[in-house]
């Protein structure tokens, strides 16, 4: 072949992915997940990195995670616990300013969100250059699987009036399974004001707003078998708060 001398070649390698798993009350799940997402990256060759903010779980959550740690390596598995529990999207914010990776994923620790779409997330950004690629439940192949009527149409109700009111141009604004370019994350993270679950869907809707490109990959939510959600009826109170905010602010 001819002089190749300079060519630097455009390595994908060098992109990094820090994942941030929030955590409370997951003993029984942690290390399945973690084992997924090693299993998912190592496959693809993928650079990552696993951020676990716990929150003081009272189960022993964190002891679980510096086990899998003395498994796993201390590159391979961050810990960046906190004292108790501050709220989902507080969390995000504490692991963000730790990670290394020029790609942040941001998912739940229960398998309700499989690693296996991480690849797709991945290769999602690279083609189209996306600024974020969010899970949708609502789209192609997605789904819920597990849910009660009740926490079916609190999801369905959430989005679609939020569809409404905001006109956000996502499929799934309440879902947390999502891939960011770091800045944009970080930029997003500057502007936004809620606290608990509401934060997932302030944060596409400050997307749009923002002109950042949004890709999806459709995705199965699998209800947990280990554990309870913490979605309660103040979570719902609060999300219907945000959501009249931001209608009132944006
Ligand atoms: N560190 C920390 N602190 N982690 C938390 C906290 C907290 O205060 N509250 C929840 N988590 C963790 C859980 O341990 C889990 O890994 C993840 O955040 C999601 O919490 P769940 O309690 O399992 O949420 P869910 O299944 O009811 O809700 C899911 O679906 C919603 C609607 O689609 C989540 O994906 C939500 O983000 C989403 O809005
Ligand atoms: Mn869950």
């Amino acid at each position: 072949m001819a002089s190749r001398k300079s060519s630097q070649p455009k390595r994908e390698s060098r992109d990094k992915y820090s994942v941030l798993l929030p955590t409370y009350n997951e003993r029984e799940n942690l290390p399945l997940i973690v084992w997924l997402l090693l299993k998912y990256f190592g496959e693809g060759g993928y650079d990552y990195e696993i951020i676990i903010i716990d929150d003081g779980s009272p189960d022993g959550t964190l002891e679980v995670a510096e086990q899998l740690q003395k498994i796993y390596g201390k590159d391979k598995i961050v810990l960046r616990p906190r004292e108790k529990k501050l709220g989902l999207g507080t969390a995000y914010i504490h692991g963000m300013k730790h990670a290394t990776g020029n790609f942040i994923i941001i998912m739940d620790a229960d398998l309700s969100h499989h690693p296996k779409f991480i690849p797709e997330f991945i290769e999602k950004q690279k083609e189209g250059g996306y600024d974020l690629v969010s899970g949708t439940r609502y789209q192609g192949n997605g789904g819920v699987y597990g849910w009660d009527l009740r926490r079916k149409l609190i999801s369905r109700g959430a989005n679609f009036l939020t569809q409404v009111l905001l006109r956000p141009g996502a499929s799934d604004l309440t879902g947390s399974f999502r891939l960011y370019k770091k800045n944009v994350l970080e930029s997003l993270v500057e502007r936004c004001v809620s606290k608990g679950y509401v934060f997932q869907m302030e944060m596409i809707v400050r997307a749009r707003q923002l002109n950042y490109t949004i890709g999806e990959v459709p995705i199965s939510f699998v209800d947990r078998v280990y554990g309870e959600s913490k979605l309660g009826g103040n979570e719902i109170v609060s999300f219907v708060r945000g959501l009249l905010t931001l209608f009132a602010t944006t």
